[in-house]
């Protein structure tokens, strides 16, 4: 009888440690249960641990790892690691298999209230090196692979005579009403369900001149509309009546590594392009993951003889 009551007390010991754990902390979750089908995470602001992923992407300001992939189409199995810690940087690299411990976040600048959110997992710790020189292997985005970005809508918010360009347009609700993601449908939610993950894009097509940050957009190998004779792609009026976005257009940001993406302008070709999806401002950026030793892009354009004309920089 007395063991009885001690056995009791604790397992009510044990089932009080549980509770605080749930309460505080969640073991053993994924990259996709974190991620969810949604713009915002289930496990904002929660601790987990034993989160486990294969590191696919370094910067100077964090690291990117995926977990098992999904079946789900709207569930991402990329997640970025934010930490500026050299100590914590310096323990990873591209190929490792780790398991780690953090607090899930959605992150945006204070100063910019109108960005969307960014799933994050901020102050890692309890990072355990598993096993390293895994292969790492991007998603191709296009018809060589499974994924492609819809080309007429945005978002599912964009009501109005005017679509995507009525006013008022608020794009801060798009996280506020955090819908489950339509990636089939909408060109914000299939680079949503991107995010984190390192992908291909194959024979990229500049749209643009780069800014002053060397970014530029650009297309795939993927369907387009809108195609127009300088390489551009124009803003036509889609089979809905309503002015098409072209939402299946990216940004290229600057490298991982640091190092300058090429000069382009309107129509260049690139070779492939690999790089992490990430969000900057309200639309997606593609940050190529260039590693020095492996990878760079170089651009093919063709001038008035004919000739092409290859340059990395
Ligand atoms: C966002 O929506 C998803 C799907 O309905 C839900 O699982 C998740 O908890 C929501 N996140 C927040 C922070 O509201
Ligand atoms: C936009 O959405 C936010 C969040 O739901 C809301 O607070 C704000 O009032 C809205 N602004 C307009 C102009 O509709
Ligand atoms: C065209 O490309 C060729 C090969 O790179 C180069 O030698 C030539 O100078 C280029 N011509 C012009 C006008 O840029």
């Amino acid at each position: 009888m007395t063991g009885a009551v001690h056995y009791g007390k604790r397992s009510w010991a044990a089932m009080a440690a549980a509770i605080a754990l749930a309460c505080h902390s969640v073991r053993a979750v994924s990259v996709a249960d974190i991620q969810g089908p949604a713009y915002l995470s289930p496990l904002k602001g929660k601790s987990v641990s034993d989160l486990t992923g294969l590191v696919v992407a370094k910067s100077t300001s964090g690291f990117w790892i995926e977990g098992p992939a999904s079946d789900d189409d709207r569930v991402s199995n990329g997640l970025n690691v934010f930490t500026t810690s050299k100590t914590v940087l310096s323990s990873v690299s591209v190929g490792d298999v780790i398991s780690l411990s953090g607090v899930v976040s959605e992150f945006r600048s204070s100063s910019s209230p109108n960005d969307l959110f960014a799933t994050e997992l901020d102050s890692p710790k309890s990072i355990v090196v598993h096993s390293s020189g895994n292969a790492v292997t991007p998603l191709v985005l296009g018809p060589t692979g499974t994924r492609s970005p819809p080309t007429q809508e945005l978002s599912a918010l964009d009501t109005g005579s005017d679509g995507w360009l009525s006013v008022p347009n608020n794009q801060s609700s798009v996280d506020a009403t955090n819908a489950t993601l339509r990636p089939d449908a909408f060109g914000m939610d299939f680079w949503a369900s991107l995010e984190g993950r390192l992908v291909t894009v194959r024979a990229p097509v500049a749209l643009d001149f780069e800014n002053d940050f060397g970014e530029f957009w650009v297309h795939g190998d993927w369907a387009v509309t809108g195609k127009n004779s300088r390489g551009g792609l124009t803003i036509t009026i889609g089979p809905d009546g309503l002015p098409d976005a072209n939402p299946e257009t990216v940004i290229i940001g600057s490298p991982l590594d640091g190092t300058t993406n090429p000069t382009v302008s309107l129509g260049k070709t690139f070779s492939d392009i690999t790089g992490v999806v990430l969000y900057q401002w309200i639309r997606l950026l593609l940050h190529p993951a260039l590693d020095s030793s492996n990878r760079g892009i170089y651009a093919r354009s063709h001038n008035s003889t004919g000739d092409d004309q290859i340059q990395r920089r």
